[in-house]
């Protein structure tokens, strides 16, 4: 039996290297072994202040980025969440099964629901439900995500295991996939803190779309240390996270790297990161700059993704319905 994979992202800002390297990278090889669902989570990006605009157009943009970064319709599903009802109507089922303390203890709410008194509301509150419901639909085998993701894919492994007991075997039990050097990339400019696209300062992170010139500029800005030695370890966290996207773009190993660049000063290490990172990212850049024009193919491949996608969602829902007891229409 063929695995079936997994994976969202919100269309709710410009996407950053971070989310590449955690999520979007990733995709490209799973979609040659496996049946993958890959989603725009809209239903999930309104559970803080949205302009209706900026929706529609990061919409089409992921979906952009998705075929830009080398997703194959054919092959992989690519749709929106909202276009497929199941995902809400499964998320108020799970919603019933689900203990408000363990939504408490979600570290992304707590963040999140502090910033801002509209960020306090129950759709946050019940996020990983829904991200929950997405998943478990498809029988999700495998869910590529970065390590923020890592609580909330318990959650659904945890509601899975729960409403099976309860109701006899439904729902696939999922695993994360989390890359080792890639599942968590640090700010350039705190490398305490995740690389964000919402950080005020906008050297702290390189966007998907940045043009050559940013890049190598952000990474000559990043902070490393005073140590002077160049050395893979935790107590150079800001060299860590540089090396760590090295690794990620040149396939080679940290003592590979530490070996190249041990005797050369800092700036001769991030001026070939930052051309390493130009190069990788230029091809995606100038595809989607081809598929963003064409609305209207981008609009076949999400109507097509949502009925394939409705179809076997469906099938999991009606399946579920009936086991809690709900009578057939
Ligand atoms: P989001 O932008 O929150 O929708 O995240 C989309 C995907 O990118 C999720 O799988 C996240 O775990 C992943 N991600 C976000 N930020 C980072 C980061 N700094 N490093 C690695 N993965 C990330
Ligand atoms: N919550 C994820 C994020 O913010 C996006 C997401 C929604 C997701 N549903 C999902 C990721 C299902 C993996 C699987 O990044």
């Amino acid at each position: 039996m063929t695995k079936t994979v997994y994976s969202a992202l919100q269309p709710s800002g410009s996407l950053t290297i971070g989310n590449y390297l955690g999520s979007i990278r990733n995709f490209k090889n799973l979609q040659d072994e496996y049946e993958c669902f890959f989603n725009v989570a809209d239903l999930h990006s309104i559970t803080v202040p949205q302009e209706p605009k900026s929706i529609r157009e990061r919409s089409f943009d992921l979906i952009a980025i998705f075929l830009a970064s080398g997703l194959d319709p054919e092959k992989s599903t690519l749709f929106v969440q909202s276009h497929v009802p199941q995902h809400a109507e499964l998320s108020w089922v799970l919603n019933c099964m689900s203990y408000m303390g363990q939504l408490n203890r979600m570290t992304q709410f707590k963040e999140k629901s502090q910033k801002s008194e509209e960020n306090l509301n129950a759709g946050l509150f019940t996020y990983p439900v829904l991200m929950a419901a997405d998943i478990l639909l498809y029988q999700t085998d495998l869910v590529p995500v970065g390590i923020d993701q890592k609580q909330h894919l318990e959650l659904a492994r945890d509601l899975a295991i729960r409403f099976n007991n309860k109701y006899s075997e439904t729902f696939k039990v999922p695993e994360g996939i989390i890359g080792k050097e890639t599942g968590k990339i640090m700010s350039l400019k705190n490398p305490e803190k995740k690389m964000s696209k919402s950080d005020e300062d906008q050297n702290s992170f390189i966007l998907l779309l940045d043009d050559e010139e940013t890049i190598k500029r952000k990474i000559r800005k990043s902070v490393t240390d005073s140590l002077g030695n160049f050395d893979y370890n935790d107590e150079q966290k800001g060299l860590k996270n540089l090396i760590n996207m090295y690794i990620a773009f040149s396939g080679l190993t940290s003592d590979e790297i530490v070996n190249k660049y041990k005797n050369e000063n800092y700036s001769v290490f991030k001026e070939d990161l930052g051309q390493l990172i130009a190069d990788n990212m230029k091809d995606i850049r100038e595809k989607h700059s081809q598929f963003i024009k064409d609305k209207a193919y981008l609009e076949k491949v999400m109507r097509e993704g949502a009925e394939k996608a409705s179809y076997i969602a469906n099938k999991t829902l009606r399946k579920v319905y009936k086991k809690v007891g709900f009578l057939p229409r």
